[in-house]
């Protein structure tokens, strides 16, 4: 199917979405921070987004495997592949165009009850593949209210395939608090498999991927951001003028990893 092709399966399936599902998911995602949205993309869409991200790791691999040889040197365990917006827009079709596709964003702000809006720096969407060798996912927000993850590849379920919320939570920039966090409040497990597709209200829902036993971990990732943090965007930038910058405790690939 060509890319955009894909675009009009999806802006037709889109165009078609019963609202009941989508009031439901709204619950959902108020009630746990999370909400399953596999009936918003046809199978195709999402089997076409899910080739591209393989595409995408597999070109990763060789490209890093040459370089290795060309080097000379030993080649180097398997390691945690983060594929980032830009590599993303050099190799892939479909993926940037869901991306900005109108209708998908609309309901994606259905869901969440209020305005989702396109990430306001580079980084909007990521491929990333974690292997059960690599070191585990950390408990963490992300910087950007939304995440918007399709499961390419997961463990099962008795090999630690699910992920973990703490929704409701208040996020420290240092992420000094998180212990607190998980000791006082509920922790929910969700049990994913490949085709899953699911939104995180990933500013205010502490989250992590549990560590799992065998296997891989592959998904696509779209960030989206409230106006809220557009308008914090907005003050920081005229902050920076003044050479004050908000300090970041952790790296930029954990806003995609879940
Ligand atoms: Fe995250």
């Amino acid at each position: 199917m060509q890319p955009n092709s894909t675009l009009d399966t999806a802006r037709r399936h889109l165009s078609r979405i019963d609202p009941a599902a989508l009031t439901h998911a709204r619950d959902r995602l108020a009630e746990s921070g999370i909400a399953r949205l596999g009936f918003l993309l046809p199978h195709r869409v999402k089997r076409m987004l899910a080739a591209e991200a393989l595409t995408l790791v597999d070109h990763h691999r060789q490209w890093d495997e040459s370089r290795e040889n060309a080097e000379g040197g030993e080649p180097a365990a398997r390691q945690r592949i983060d594929i980032g917006s830009q590599e993303v827009r050099g190799g892939a079709q479909a993926i940037p165009l869901l991306y900005d596709c109108e209708p998908l964003r609309h309901m994606l702000s259905v869901v969440a009850d209020e305005s989702v809006l396109p990430h306001p720096v580079a980084r909007r969407y990521g491929v990333s593949r974690r292997h059960h060798s690599d070191d585990p996912g950390r408990w963490h927000w992300d910087d950007y209210a939304f995440a918007f993850i399709l499961v390419v590849e997961c463990p099962p379920l008795q090999d630690g395939g699910f992920v973990q919320t703490v929704a409701h939570t208040r996020r420290d920039w240092d992420h000094s608090d998180i212990y607190r966090t998980l000791t006082r409040n509920p922790i929910r497990s969700w049990e994913l498999n490949p085709g899953d597709l699911y939104l995180i209200r990933a500013d205010t829902t502490l989250h992590r991927v549990h560590p799992f036993a065998h296997g891989r971990r592959t998904i696509l990732s779209m960030a989206f951001a409230s106006r809220a943090d557009i308008e914090r965007e907005q003050s920081s930038s005229t902050r920076r003028c003044g050479f004050t910058q908000r300090a970041s405790g952790y790296d930029e690939y954990d806003t995609v990893i879940t």
